[in-house]
């Protein structure tokens, strides 16, 4: 396989040139990581008092990074640049789907940050309350979080593709006491209802004290008195007296939820010392930031992509960072190509789904657009298979620009295996090697290192200050899933494979978490919400490979006697799903069985059910199936799209 080399050229105006400087790095992270850690943490970032030690292991695995340090996120992403020449620098630029523009300066945002913090905190809202941010991708979304983050208000934003029901769920576990929120989001033309939402899942939250609304579509909401308000309102009378609270380094910063492989939503706890740190040197190694960029992160805030790397890693060092509201081909699928063109974007960054999405519609979009001013690209969120790198590389980057295959999780915070772009060579595939100071291996079943070409379990074996420091009120879930596999190591969850010049390739789950256009699902989760219907008995979801979306989800469903196993039943069970978590939930194929695959002692088989939809047959081991006749009449059976 031919290596991608990066050019001269961009070797020499890298921040990590060459490759015996990426050496040079996870040499001195390898010998002494926490002189590494705090010597950046030094320079990068403003503390308002030095930790006491850089790591804290007694707790394990409840590391603390930075102990007894004070700072403040928002403080780091915004107040410091205000006393720099950055200050009238666009710190967000931003484009609504219907084509409306603009653009907020460090400074314009730092009085946006500040009044909308000081409306928090005459509300009465203090460091470690809880608030839900459920709002379209408008500049007021980060504006929310940095305000939180301001006072140490522990935000959770929650994806605006969600329903009311699991907006609920997030709402109750977090046990919030503040909801921000819009009337409502553009999305292909057509307004997300955002604040009905809010209204019907707070039907069953008492705790949630205070509603605040920012007015972006101008639809009809219904406002209730003494819980609501308009942001606009609030904003009128607010001072711009507010400065950052010293929070401690360990101060939980978000809780965003993710699936795992149970029914219930895992909410991961971020703190800020660390996480700041270490978001802010993928910034510098991996997008290889320079003071002339721009920069855009084509991902939705609502996932961990965006709080790294369109709110958090972007402001705090200082460049300026784009955001879109809508859909990628609204009104024509060249949406993104123009808005590179027309903001002269330099790097940016978005999934492989996304990348398959514009190669199926084809060359003559990007082809109507300028995109000289592209020198970077990364993808994220799944593995990217070597021909839609190829497409990306040579249609998009012109084939100039080198891509960054950057693999991370929720959990890790910010990215850990992914090329240094003027430093390390490219095999189209391949997210390269840990970034300096990230000890991820691939191992076996006992946690030794497999030989070089041989498949494992990635893990991660030493702690890092972006790391999540548990899930929120179940530290005991946070031991178990992740913890105690090999003990004293971090379990991901992934398989992976190291190749014999030591290249990472992710092959994607070990566990019976799905991947969907980047997009984490937990065939649990769905099934427990599919039962819940009136007319299943039982269900058992798999992913099956996409062309597309990387995986598609496939349900069988047994229906209660009485129910008829009809089309009404499965655009029904669609419609279900879209309303207990979101349309982007919805399978791709509901199939109708009178029974599942089982063991004796009743586990439900998916290999089988994944291998009856990708051959039509079974071939591997069946013996410990309780009824071998399922098989056939399951084969016999056409799914209904
Ligand atoms: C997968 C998204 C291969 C992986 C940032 C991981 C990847 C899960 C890559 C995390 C990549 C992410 N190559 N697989 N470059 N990036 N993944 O929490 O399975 O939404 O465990 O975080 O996505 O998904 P999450």
């Amino acid at each position: 396989m031919s290596l991608y080399h990066p050019s001269d050229d961009f070797v020499a105006r890298s921040n990590v040139s060459g490759g015996d400087a990426r050496r040079d790095l996870v040499a001195r992270a390898e010998a002494a990581p926490e002189k590494f850690w705090s010597e950046l943490a030094e320079s990068e970032l403003h503390w308002f008092r030095k930790w006491d030690a850089v790591l804290d292991e007694s707790g394990a695995p409840f590391y603390k990074w930075f102990v007894g340090g004070r700072t403040n996120m928002s403080y780091n992403c915004v107040d410091r640049h205000c006393d720099t020449w950055r200050k009238n620098r666009a710190a967000i630029v931003w484009e609504g789907e219907p084509g409306d523009q603009r653009t907020l300066t460090y400074q314009e945002l730092l009085r946006c940050v500040k009044r909308f913090a000081s409306v928090l905190r005459e509300q009465g809202f203090r460091a470690g309350d809880r608030a839900i941010i459920y709002m379209p991708m408008v500049p007021e979304l980060p504006v929310a979080m940095l305000a939180c983050a301001r006072l140490g208000i522990v935000h959770s934003v929650v994806f605006a593709g969600f329903s009311a029901e699991a907006l609920k769920t997030r709402i109750l576990d977090l046990d919030a006491s503040l909801v921000i929120t819009a009337d409502g989001g553009w999305r292909r033309g057509k307004v997300v209802p955002l604040k009905d939402a809010v209204d019907e899942a707070l039907h069953d939250c008492p705790g949630v004290r205070s509603v605040i609304v920012y007015r972006r579509t101008g639809s009809d909401v219904a406002m209730h008195d003494g819980r609501d308000a308009w942001w606009h309102d609030l904003d009128r009378g607010a001072s711009e007296d507010c400065p950052a609270e010293e929070l401690d380094a360990e101060h939980p910063l978000y809780v965003l939820y993710t699936s795992g492989t149970t029914g219930k939503p895992k909410g991961i706890v971020h703190s800020t010392g660390g996480y700041q740190l270490q978001v802010s040197m993928a910034m510098r190694w991996v997008f290889d930031i320079r003071d002339e960029d721009t920069y855009w992160c084509a991902a939705d805030v609502g996932w961990v992509t965006g709080h790294s790397y369109i709110v958090y890693g972007p402001l705090l060092v200082g460049t300026t960072t784009v955001m879109y509201e809508g859909a990628p081909d609204f009104p024509e699928p060249d949406r993104f190509w123009r808005i590179a063109d027309k903001y002269r974007v330099n790097v940016f960054y978005t999934s492989p789904t996304a990348i398959r999405a514009f190669i199926r519609f084809g060359d003559r979009y990007p082809d109507r657009h300028d995109l000289s001013s592209l020198r970077l690209l990364g993808s994220v969120g799944e593995p990217i298979n070597p021909s839609a790198w190829e497409w990306y590389h040579r249609v998009i980057g012109g084939g100039r620009c080198p891509i960054v295959d950057t693999w991370w999780q929720t959990e890790t915070g910010s990215i850990m295996i992914s090329p240094l772009p003027g430093a390390t060579p490219l095999k189209p595939g391949s997210a390269t090697f840990p970034l300096p100071g990230v000890a991820a291996d691939v191992v076996d079943m006992r946690g030794n290192s497999v030989e070089p070409g041989g498949e494992g379990f990635l893990v991660v074996r030493k702690p890092w200050p972006s790391m999540f420091r548990t899930l929120w009120g179940d530290p005991v879930r946070f031991q178990e899933v992740y913890w105690s596999q090999i003990p004293g190591t971090y379990f991901v969850g992934d398989a992976a494979r190291k190749d014999k010049d030591g290249y990472f390739w992710v092959l994607g789950r070990v566990d019976d978490v799905m991947n969907v256009s980047g997009h984490r699902m937990s065939t649990a989760e769905l099934e427990s919400m599919l039962v819940r219907h009136e007319a299943v008995a039982e269900a058992a979801v798999i992913g099956v490979p996409d062309e597309l979306t990387g995986q598609a989800v496939v349900a069988f469903v047994t229906p209660i006697q009485g129910h008829e196993p009809t089309d009404e039943l499965a655009a029904e069970l669609r419609e279900w799903t879209a309303q207990q978590i979101g349309k982007f939930a919805r399978p791709k194929q509901i199939r109708f069985s009178d029974a599942l695959p089982k063991t004796r002692s009743g586990k439900i088989m998916r290999r089988l059910l994944r291998e009856i939809v990708t051959t039509q047959t079974v071939t591997g081991d069946i013996t410990t199936l309780e009824d071998l006749s399922v098989i056939d009449r399951l084969a016999a059976q056409q799914g209904s799209d």
